[in-house]
């Protein structure tokens, strides 16, 4: 078939070449954006008399049937006969309202047509994402309201440190989430400029309205320079970054999930629903979910690498390196969404045993510093205490001993300050309990925090990201 290019060449483009060009298969995602935009660009251009009214009329209804035809599934858009989706829907448009479809790309070239349908269609994306955050993040926070005082150990270099609870463990993953809706508003906001009128790079000589353009669209502004507006792929790195931080976080907590659940902790049992079995081992019951998630981390953050080497050395403005955009774009959109959906219920119904983690964090010393805080708060310097508590601990391994059930006789031969009220000071529960500096483990204090968190959703709930 003749290329609507073809007024310049005297040959047929090479099969290969064809298929090697064709992007439709990818972008054919952005029909509904395509379209949307075509239609307020049409709008515009009879608002302004640069095409006729019945012109502007019969565009309007052809593609207003293309789209319904396309949300139908009635049409196929095989590369064979479309380069891209914009080529597909004026070609689509023409056959179906003759010489009226030619005039819908007036004043306009397909370098910021793209741009404009990318960015509808990030808009739309990075909205759902937001919403797929929070709903997770109710998630952490109901779990976390039923284990304010569930004691567990906390880590540092993976070895017991101090207790914390697991509703403490989960609020700082609320709160890393939080940031992470924080960043993607950010990213919507700063890509709130509607490029289409750039042209191909130089703007044009119509009289067009890219203010009505814009508004018609829901964009706050317009870009400001032609050239910036058709090769700026900012937002999509900017997106693709923020959902690599995201990624982090879901990539950290599956990694503590897939722990939890091992014989050596047993912290947590995931539901049957969300674990899968082995093909040779009965016993089998794995995370797949999580170490999916963990996995895919890497691909998200190769969506974000591709995205970056390939505008590092592009010349200004549009080049054809930049159609390689969208597989990245659309791909890590995609893994976040499928991660953040899956994630959600799972760990909903994961069941948390709290008397292993009791269990857990009543060995490894994780009273050592209170003990040390103890002579601190009679007197002692920080140091010398921080030396005797060392000491104690050192006697318990040796003795097969805890620091609670270690005599007292012991205590005192290796500093005379302590009392009785020491078995007090390094119980379990009251390390946790006085540890309520303000971020700390202590119940009350992590029940703020958690409130914190609740009304950060209560702010954002039923609002529309986009
Ligand atoms: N399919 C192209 C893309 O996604 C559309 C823009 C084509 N522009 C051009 N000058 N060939 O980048």
């Amino acid at each position: 078939m003749a290329k609507m290019w073809a007024g310049r060449f005297k040959k047929e483009t090479d099969r290969l070449v064809n298929e090697f060009n064709a992007s439709v298969s990818v972008d054919s995602r952005l029909y509904r954006e395509d379209i949307e935009g075509s239609m307020a660009h049409a709008a515009m251009l009879a608002r302004q008399g640069i095409i006729s009214e019945e012109d502007g009329e019969a565009i309007q209804a052809g593609l207003k049937s293309i789209l319904k035809d396309m949300e139908e599934g009635k049409i196929t858009l095989s590369p064979e006969l479309y380069e891209d989706i914009h080529m597909a829907n004026e070609q689509l448009l023409t056959e179906r309202i003759g010489d009226a479809g030619k005039r819908l790309h007036t004043a306009r070239s397909r370098n910021d047509q793209v741009a404009l349908d990318m960015r509808l269609y990030v808009r739309k994306e990075i909205g759902e994402i937001i919403s797929l955050v929070l709903q997770f993040m109710e998630v952490l926070c109901d779990q976390a309201a039923d284990h304010l005082e569930t004691v567990m150990p906390g880590y540092t270099h993976l070895q017991r440190a101090q207790p914390i609870t697991f509703a403490h463990h989960l609020m700082a993953y609320a709160n890393m989430f939080k940031r992470d809706v924080r960043r993607l508003e950010d990213c919507l906001e700063g890509m709130d400029e509607m490029p289409l009128g750039c042209g191909a790079l130089a703007g044009t000589t119509y009289p067009i309205d890219r203010e009505f353009v814009a508004k018609e669209l829901g964009f706050s502004a317009v870009t400001d320079n032609s050239l910036d507006g058709v090769s700026d792929r900012d937002y999509c790195m900017e997106l693709c970054s923020c959902l690599s931080i995201l990624m982090v976080h879901l990539s950290r907590l599956s990694e503590e999930v897939v722990l939890w659940c091992s014989w050596e902790f047993k912290f947590a049992e995931l539901d049957d629903a969300f674990s899968t079995g082995s093909s040779i081992m009965p016993q089998k019951k794995n995370p797949d979910v999580c170490e999916l998630i963990r996995g895919k981390t890497g691909r998200v953050f190769g969506d974000l690498q591709t995205l970056l080497v390939m505008m590092k050395g592009l010349p200004l403005a549009y080049n054809k390196d930049m159609q390689e955009d969208k597989e990245a774009v659309f791909d890590a959109i995609d893994t976040v969404k499928i991660c953040l959906k899956v994630f959600a219920p799972m760990f909903a119904t994961m069941t948390v045993i709290p008397e292993n983690m009791r269990a857990a964090a009543k060995k490894g010393f994780l009273n050592a510093t209170d003990c040390a805080d103890y002579l601190t708060k009679k007197g002692v310097p920080f140091r010398d205490a921080y030396k005797a508590s060392g000491t104690l601990v050192a006697i318990c391994i040796e003795k097969g001993e805890t620091l609670d059930t270690l005599p007292l006789e012991v205590y005192r031969q290796v500093c005379p300050v302590f009392e009785e009220d020491v078995y007090r000071a390094v119980d379990l529960n009251a390390c946790v309990r006085e540890r309520k500096s303000l971020g700390g483990p202590a119940p009350e204090e992590v029940a703020r925090q958690l409130e914190k968190i609740r009304g950060f959703l209560k702010e954002k709930e039923g609002k529309v990201f986009s």
